[in-house]
């Protein structure tokens, strides 16, 4: 039997930490309670969330419906001449399964070091840092397609991996909860250090433990740790922009920072951000952090009022001052259904916010 809580409180489940409810909290550990709870009959009709670590959320009201905690754990390696390939259930610790691959001499996610959440959601969103995104170590993803209740499987190819972006935003945002993820670690290892703070913290020849110990290190450097201050890492995401417009802002803002994304630029939004003077801007308990301006804090009980106040007040002041449209990546949880920042302040559904 499943436990279910009733109005449980989510502040323990999402890494805001921010006080919020929901009508039940179930945690599924198999395929099988998956189904028992999309088939509920009891619950038939009323919204459903799955949750992994919710490093990636805002519950901007109480949530009137199911969160499903997924807690499907186990994973398995197969060798071939060429490759590692791992098949890890969607509830495993993604960093967790980091530091494992390391220690067992697997090279290939080291870049990815730390990144909060479970394995079975770092597909949805690409998780990517330093030069490396999950794209590049995914061979295919398994999913409960929730039409059919059947388990379906995309090859990496059919995921439309993008930059914080999959086809579990898109086409089946809502239709599937991602099972197990498969990963492919070619044996023949190639070091990704082009990051430049990476280079400097590497001494002597390069080793995948030493990219691990230099991505660990950068990151405990630059991003809040989740116990200590509530947050979802970078709130926006670095928007793309034409060569154009990046040229013509270059030359009012010499300094701004970008790097080419296929024909376009993106631009680093915690620049644009630091440079229009929001570092340390707050509302309520919320506030942008001081050490990185792309992230959102929750430094005192704030309640979600207030981080929506400050991302609303972030946003309007980066449309005004570089014409740019801020989106965001943390995902906004709203009553019965997702919402986003625009929705929420000019009450106009936006598809891209
Ligand atoms: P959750 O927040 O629980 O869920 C995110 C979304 O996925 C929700 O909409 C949820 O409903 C949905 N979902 C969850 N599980 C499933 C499932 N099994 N099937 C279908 N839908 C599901 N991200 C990066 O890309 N790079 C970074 O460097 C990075 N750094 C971070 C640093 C910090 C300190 C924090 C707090 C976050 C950071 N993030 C980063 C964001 C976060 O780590 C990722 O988005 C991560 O993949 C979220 O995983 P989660 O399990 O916590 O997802
Ligand atoms: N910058 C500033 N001021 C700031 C923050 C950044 O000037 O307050 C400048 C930095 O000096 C640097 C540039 O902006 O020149 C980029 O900063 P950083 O290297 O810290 O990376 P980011 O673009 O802010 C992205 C990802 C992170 C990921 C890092 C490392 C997005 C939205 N964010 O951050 O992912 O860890 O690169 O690869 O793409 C996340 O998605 O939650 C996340 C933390």
């Amino acid at each position: 039997m499943m436990h279910i809580t009733s109005q449980a409180d989510l502040s323990s489940y999402h890494t805001f930490s921010i006080e919020s409810y929901c009508d039940y909290l179930v945690e599924a550990h198999s395929l099988e309670d998956l189904i028992a709870i999309y088939t509920n009959p009891d619950w038939e009709g009323v919204p459903k969330l799955p949750i992994g670590t919710g490093s990636n959320m805002l519950f901007t009201e109480h949530f009137a419906g199911v969160a499903v905690l997924n807690r499907l754990l186990g994973k398995t390696v197969t060798e071939t001449d060429n490759y590692f390939l791992l098949e890890v259930s969607a509830g495993e610790d993604w960093p967790q399964l980091v530091e494992w691959t390391i220690k067992n001499d697997m090279p290939g996610l080291e870049n990815l070091a730390l990144i909060p959440g479970c394995a079975g959601t770092a597909p949805i969103q690409n998780i990517g840092a330093y030069g490396l995104e999950f794209k590049d170590v995914c061979d295919y993803v398994e999913y409960l397609d929730l039409d059919t209740l059947t388990l379906q499987r995309l090859s990496f190819e059919l995921c439309q991996f993008g930059y914080r972006d999959s086809i579990f935003k898109h086409q089946l945002s809502g239709k599937a909860i991602i099972t197990k993820v498969g990963l492919k670690l070619d044996k023949v290892w190639v070091a990704k250090t082009e990051y430049g703070a990476l280079q400097k913290l590497i001494v002597g020849d390069v080793s995948a433990p030493k990219v691990f110990d230099a991505v660990c290190k950068v990151r405990r450097s630059k991003l809040p740790d989740p116990t200590v201050l509530g947050n979802a890492g970078s709130f926006f995401k670095n928007p793309i922009i034409s060569n154009q417009q990046f040229a013509k802002l270059k030359l009012s803002y010499p300094n701004m920072v970008g790097y080419p994304a296929g024909e376009q630029m993106k631009v680093a939004a915690g620049w644009l951000i630091d440079n229009a003077g929001l570092k340390g801007y707050s509302q309520g308990g919320a506030r942008v952090h001081a050490e990185q301006a792309l992230v959102i804090v929750n430094f005192n009980h704030a309640t979600a009022q207030d981080v929506l106040a400050v991302a609303w007040h972030v946003r309007q002041c980066v449309l005004q001052k570089y014409n740019i449209e801020l989106e965001h990546e943390v995902r906004f949880i709203g009553n019965k259904e997702e919402t986003n920042l625009v929705a929420i302040y000019q009450g106009q559904p936006n598809e891209r916010l």
